[in-house]
């Protein structure tokens, strides 16, 4: 135990930057599986995206710090999805992880929802989620390279923010194995920056829609598919 309060902060910086490397291993260690071309093992469940939300926020505003101020636009998801959780987490965790710490200070973070009003293909329709923040932004030419491996943007923020590069392109490539899409976008330097994270919800198939489509299937000898149409 420190004896003193100058102990007591070091022993905190110790604890943070120990908790900061171990998130660092974990995102490496990840990102070689996935690039390793391993078949990715999907826990798929069906989740109502609100409820899972409402869950992330707790952890979001731990992730953002107690000073950060956490702003909700947009109606709440009330539909459902099929996602792997712990992936759909990490997607989401990293967003705004960087959002945190590309902010100039004081975090000042917006989260909208969106839902199409129009149905696609099997009642589906196109959801979104969108971390905007106020900070340092990218110009358009590193829009284009963020999501690459190991890609840190060098003109802006300052190079004492610790980071290793994977986070976004780990984010992409994860997204895509759970036939969502990620963007990134910025007005420009000092403009902050907005990721969206998209894709379609799941609307399980009706009795009578089942055997209605059964007799179709029959006809054209094709097969029901309930996954994305991306
Ligand atoms: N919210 C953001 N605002 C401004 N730049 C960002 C933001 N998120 C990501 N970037 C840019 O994209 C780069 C890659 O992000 P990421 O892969 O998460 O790596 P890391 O967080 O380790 O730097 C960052 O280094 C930064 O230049
Ligand atoms: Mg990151």
């Amino acid at each position: 135990m420190p004896e003193n309060p100058e102990n007591e902060g070091l022993w905190e910086s110790h604890a943070s930057e120990l908790k900061r490397l171990r998130e660092e291993v974990d995102t490496l260690l990840e990102a070689a599986r996935w690039e390793s071309g391993e078949a990715i093992s999907l826990n798929e469940v069906e989740i109502n995206l609100e409820d899972w939300l409402q869950s992330a926020l707790p952890r979001w505003k731990i992730i953002l710090g107690p000073d950060a101020v956490l702003t909700r636009v947009g109606p709440p998801l009330k539909c459902h999805a099929i996602v792997d959780l712990r992936i759909l987490n990490l997607i989401t965790d990293n967003l705004i992880d960087n959002a945190r710490k590309f902010s100039k200070n004081t975090p000042h973070i917006t989260l909208k929802t969106e839902i199409a009003s129009s149905k696609i293909r099997w009642q589906k329709q196109k959801w979104k989620l969108q971390v905007c923040d106020q900070g340092w932004g990218f110009t358009p030419e590193d829009g284009q390279k963020i999501f690459k491996r190991f890609y840190r943007s060098k003109n802006l923020a300052p190079h004492s923010i610790a980071g290793n590069g994977l986070g976004l392109h780990l984010a992409a490539s994860a997204a895509k194995a759970l036939k969502m899409h990620l963007s990134g976008e910025s007005e420009g330097p000092g403009r902050g920056a907005t990721f969206t994270l998209e894709g379609y919800t799941y609307a399980p198939l009706q009795p009578e829609q089942n055997i209605r489509d059964s007799h179709s299937q029959k006809k054209t000898g094709t097969h029901l598919s309930v996954s994305s149409p991306r």
